[in-house]
């Protein structure tokens, strides 16, 4: 594909079915060109379905951890108008059992975005040490529980579906918070199988080599530690100054590289969370380079 021109250039590093490319595309009023990138391959096939006679569109099945090799086979050199991160889980994931994203719906433990490779759910639940499944509960999860919680894994695995595991939270945790508690389980899970954190702080730097001045990115996070890599990065990154805190004045002539657009994280309406409840949690943070 090698189209140009005078388009605009977007990238979607989190195609999922489609949803933000099509809204794209439909939105454009000159021509644009896409590159869509998702780790699931059940994704590209939806959004292919979606995006079916968009001659502007390159679909790939890789990880926005790699973006570069990503770009490099779309082979387009510009630098792009523009980049979205949509992170987490895609509905459609949700809802499908078989793929153990949901405590709700009985299905294997698996949560990989990518069935074609890396370790399921259930090799983290029955391989880890009690120790190692109480870091990353407390680490991804922040669950003061973690201790209890990873003492009644380790007691009652092997454990391989994900009402297995709901049933054996909920026996170590009764009270009314635990849908909170399960969320915050498969949430760290989800984490843990994809290296979700580690691919976020790869993919940042990257996308920002990638836009050209005047370019912007928009991130969407669902949890606090994903927000926080991006939060952070913005920040680094919009510094008007990097001399130590003990000098009088300014002597480093440090220039900004990027322009944060939204000075408050902007949350879903409640409109918007009335017709998508997987959207409640939903954090949107953007930027333009300078
Ligand atoms: C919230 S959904 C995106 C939904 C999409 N914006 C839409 O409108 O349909 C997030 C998508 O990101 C994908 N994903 C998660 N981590 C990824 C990664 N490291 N690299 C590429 N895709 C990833 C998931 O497979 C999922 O399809």
């Amino acid at each position: 594909m090698l189209l140009e021109n005078n388009r605009k250039l977007f990238i979607d590093t989190t195609l999922g079915s489609g949803g933000h490319t099509r809204a794209l595309f439909d939105a454009a009023e000159i021509p644009i060109q896409i590159l869509g990138i998702d780790k699931d391959q059940e994704a590209l096939d939806l959004a292919r379905g979606r995006l079916k006679g968009e001659e502007g569109v390159t679909i790939l099945h890789g990880d926005f951890a790699n973006l570069d090799e990503a770009v490099e086979r779309w082979g387009v050199s510009k630098r792009v108008d523009g980049i979205i991160a949509d992170l987490g889980q895609a509905s459609f994931q949700i809802n499908q059992p078989n793929r153990g994203f949901s405590y709700q719906l009985n299905g294997p433990l698996d949560l990989r975005y990518d069935r074609t490779s890396g370790k399921t759910a259930a090799e983290v639940i029955n391989r880890y040490s009690q120790t190692e499944l109480t870091e990353i509960i407390y680490r991804y999860g922040q669950e003061s529980r973690a201790k209890r919680i990873a003492a009644a894994i380790v007691r009652n695995r092997p454990l391989y579906r994900t009402t297995e595991l709901a049933e054996v939270i909920r026996k170590a945790c009764p009270g009314a918070h635990i849908y909170k508690v399960l969320s915050i389980i498969f949430n760290v899970l989800r984490v843990e199988v994809n290296d979700e954190l580690s691919s976020i702080k790869e993919l940042m730097p990257q996308a920002f080599g990638f836009l050209k001045p005047g370019g912007r990115m928009v991130v969407l996070s669902y949890d606090s530690n994903q927000d926080r890599i991006v939060k952070k990065f913005f920040r680094e990154k919009s510094r008007k100054c990097i001399c130590p805190p003990e000098l009088p004045v300014c002597i480093c002539n440090y220039k900004p590289e990027l322009k944060i657009l939204t000075h408050h994280v902007i949350k879903p309406c409640k409109e918007e969370i009335e017709a998508n409840p997987n959207a409640r949690s939903a954090r949107m943070r953007a930027m333009e380079k300078l």
